[in-house]
């Protein structure tokens, strides 16, 4: 699967930055905009009475601007991307079609929506789950050998794991498992899981391909035409479609992806390296720090480490006291904003496996100085 649609066919590949910028644009004729405009349409006007003739209702033949971003994707992912309403809805997609009694094996640390999706389907007797710890990997190996589906993340929301992507790609497809990966932390910037024999991959375009925490967007993207097809045909009947405006404003985030992609990973390996020598740091998790266990897969399989970190203070109490000091950071849930953000995640439902004192930080395109002032005013406020 190439991942290049009808109008980028032809053309010499590019790079992924450049990707970005040029993907995604109107024909490049004069007096056409250079943006793709927000169509705010439902209905087109039809064309043959035989079905035959193009767009007609949205919600199954898209829009100029769905189209316009799952180039983009498609491009950068080397498959065939479709848009969604949110990254739960892209979730769903491939999830749904699953057949009555499929495993699914999903990591223990891993999105907590994921996890409830699976648990409603488990309750449901709709699909069997197995939690698996995807850094070991021979065990994930084995399970993935019994599974229907495998699902991954890498870096994993909130602990920043890392899974051997290609050998349990290889595993899961030995046993005849499709693959989904989560590449939400990575972005295709960093990681690219098609390439490594995923099936899918997906995407909470609300995170970093958006980047302002402004909207709700998802992107599934097939490895095959024929499983595209498949979640085209989720989206149409479960009405999973994502808005224009939502639409727009992750095309226009997307065009500074590798800017404030570059920005956020070069300050959060630098604050990595800070909170790691703080005293009051009892552990930083960062897979771009030798010491981090999956350092090695990282480097093997990714281009960078990505601009999230996690890390621990001694108690909960500790960890509220900095969320609440914090003034530049934002005390706020989400990630992949231009703004950083911290989390306690531990404070939410289905995080039970989470060490109470640690923290997801989601580090933002700030000045290094003032995040480094904010966090080490923040934790001596935490008595820390
Ligand atoms: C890794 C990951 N995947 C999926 C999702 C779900 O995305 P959305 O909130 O856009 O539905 C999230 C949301 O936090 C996430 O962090």
């Amino acid at each position: 699967m190439s991942g290049q649609s009808p109008r980028s066919a032809g053309r010499p590949a590019r790079r992924p930055q450049t990707a970005l910028i040029a993907a995604g644009r109107p024909a490049d004729e004069p007096g056409q905009p250079l943006n793709v405009p927000i169509v705010l349409a439902s209905n087109f006007r039809a064309g043959g009475q035989d079905g035959t003739g193009g767009r007609e209702y949205s919600r199954g033949d898209g829009t100029p601007g769905w189209e316009a971003l799952e180039e983009v994707i498609g491009e950068l992912e080397g498959g065939d991307a479709v848009a969604f309403g949110s990254g739960m809805a892209a979730i769903a997609a491939v999830l749904d079609p699953l057949p009555a009694g499929a495993r699914v094996v999903v990591p223990t640390d891993c999105y907590a929506g994921v996890h409830a999706l699976l648990a409603d389907g488990q309750q449901q007797g709709r699909w069997h789950v197995d939690l698996v710890d995807i850094t070991d990997t021979a065990a994930a190996i084995a399970a993935a050998r019994q599974a229907d589906l495998v699902w991954l993340e890498s870096p994993t929301n909130p602990l920043l794991d890392i899974a051997d992507l290609p050998a349990l790609c290889a595993a899961a497809r030995d046993g005849g498992a499709l693959v989904a990966v989560d590449n939400t932390f990575a972005t295709p910037l960093l990681q690219q899981p098609i390439a490594f024999g995923a099936d899918f991959t997906v995407h909470s375009a609300t995170k970093f391909l958006g980047g302002h925490s402004d909207l709700l967007l998802g992107v599934a993207v097939a490895g095959r035409p024929e499983l595209g097809e498949r979640l085209r045909r989720r989206r149409e009947v479960a009405g999973a479609v994502p808005g224009a405006l939502e639409t727009f404003l992750v095309m226009r985030g997307l065009r500074t992806l590798a800017l404030r992609l570059e920005q956020g990973q070069r300050s959060a390996g630098e604050l990595a390296r800070r909170l790691a020598g703080h005293p009051a740091v009892t552990r930083v998790r960062y897979p771009g720090l030798a010491d981090h266990p999956g350092h090695a897969q990282a480097a093997a399989q990714m281009t960078g480490f990505g601009a999230v970190l996690g890390f621990e203070v001694p108690t909960a109490a500790a960890a509220s006291t900095v969320c609440a000091a914090v003034r530049v950071v934002r005390s706020a849930t989400s990630l992949g904003g231009v703004e950083s953000t911290i989390e306690r995640r531990a404070r939410l439902s289905g995080q039970e496996h989470l060490p109470p004192g640690f923290l997801r930080l989601s580090v933002g395109c700030e000045h290094i100085e003032d995040l480094w002032d904010d966090l080490s005013g923040a934790l001596a406020q935490a008595g820390a």
